[in-house]
């Protein structure tokens, strides 16, 4: 049995309605920013109970909008070490410095305590970033520092769409949330990103940003420094049509995950990163730290040739602050991040995953770790 990585998984009633849509775009002509954006908008908006949704080009320009809206040029973002580059390249790319902060074992992303420590007059923005969709349960904690210090929370939720921790949504928690729907992501439109936010003005300052900092689609006065941020229509059309299955994916992969968790129990050593209770996470990816004595690199080299078992890319192997590209900005004392970022995999998980497959991961993870400790021994 061959278990890839990750899986874009399409029904064909929803790639026919795509290519509906598609069609109805390229009869009228509305190529960008037309009326399957805006339904796409207000539909992402509505499931994750925000008042307002802004499409663009991608999770990344999301970030940079949200940057550049709060104002951070020439001072200092706060971010946790163990994000995607796009995270901290953003902050760059806005003209601020990213400051790297530590995370808390148990969620994978900051802690009150972690955000706290890299704090200093300067901080311009905190970015929590949901790793795998997990929402944690300090966010609210993080969210009241943030108010004492007079300083916005902004949301990195690229992995969490759907994904709640006490019936409130991620990307809602802060004054705005960024969304990716690259490929790999539990929704995607190919290629895009997603805002949202509860402020009207915040809402109007995003759609001036994404469309070339012009004060309105027609008109040729550019008021802000945005850029070529759009999403296009046919973007839009597959999001759309994919959002539509959101609930049955996460539905699917939760199902998965917790053959995962009773598979894993008795293993001794695996710790699964698990979602705090009550949440719901779409486990875009299902962490599993590893005991301080397996290789990774070894393990998932057996995994893949011994037993057809593509492990998915970690969250993040390389923490940020010992990036080559980031070396300016890089820190001592995370040691949590450090330790977690060396030492755990993500198992393949991926919507419509079958019971069978499940079971195929756990016998080679079993049978894995047995052979790799045995060789250590
Ligand atoms: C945590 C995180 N932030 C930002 C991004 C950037 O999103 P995109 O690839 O849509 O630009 C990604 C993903 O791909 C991500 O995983």
């Amino acid at each position: 049995m061959k278990i890839p990585a990750a899986k874009v998984v399409f029904d064909p009633r929803d790639i026919a309605r795509v290519q509906e849509l598609v069609a109805e775009s390229l009869e009228t002509g509305s190529l960008t920013l037309g009326p399957v954006t805006g339904r796409f908008e207000e539909e992402f908006a509505a499931r994750h109970g925000a008042a307002h949704a802004v499409a663009t080009s991608s999770g990344t320009s999301a970030l940079e909008i949200m940057l550049r809206t709060v104002g951070v040029e020439g001072g200092e973002v706060v971010l946790p070490t163990n994000t995607f580059y796009a995270t901290a390249a953003a902050v760059l790319h806005a003209g601020a410095r990213p400051v790297f902060a530590d995370i808390s074992r148990d969620t994978f992303a900051l802690s009150a305590a972690t955000a706290r420590a890299a704090l200093s007059p300067e901080t311009r923005a905190v970015i929590h970033v949901h790793i795998g969709g997990v929402v944690s349960s300090e966010i609210r904690d993080i969210h009241a520092l943030c108010e004492e210090r007079g300083i916005p929370l902004l949301e990195d939720a690229a992995h969490a769409v759907g994904c709640s921790f006490e019936g409130q949504f991620a990307g809602t928690f802060g004054i705005a949330g960024a969304f990716s729907f690259y490929p790999t992501k539990v929704v995607t439109s190919g290629e895009g990103g997603m805002i949202l936010t509860d402020n009207a003005e915040l809402r109007d300052e995003y759609k001036i940003y994404r469309d070339q900092g012009k004060a309105a689609f027609l008109g040729g006065e550019h008021v802000r420094l945005g850029s070529s941020w759009r999403m296009s229509e046919f973007s839009a059309a597959v999001g759309l049509v994919h959002l539509g299955r959101m609930d049955e994916a996460i539905a699917s992969r939760r199902r998965a995950a917790h053959r995962y968790d009773a598979g894993l129990d008795p293993f001794p050593g695996l710790r699964p990163l698990i979602p705090p209770a009550p949440s719901v996470c779409n486990y875009y990816k299902y962490a599993v730290i590893l005991p301080g004595d397996v290789d990774r690199d070894v393990l998932k080299k057996v995994m893949r040739e011994e037993h057809g078992v593509s492990l998915s890319g970690e969250v993040y192997a390389l923490p940020l602050h010992l990036q080559p590209v980031l070396a300016p900005y890089a820190r001592s004392g995370l040691p949590v991040a450090e330790d977690v970022c060396s030492r755990h995999v993500c198992l393949p998980l991926y919507t419509g995953m079958t019971d069978a497959e499940v079971d195929h991961v756990l016998g080679s993870l079993k049978a894995t770790m047995r052979g790799l400790t045995d060789r250590v021994g």
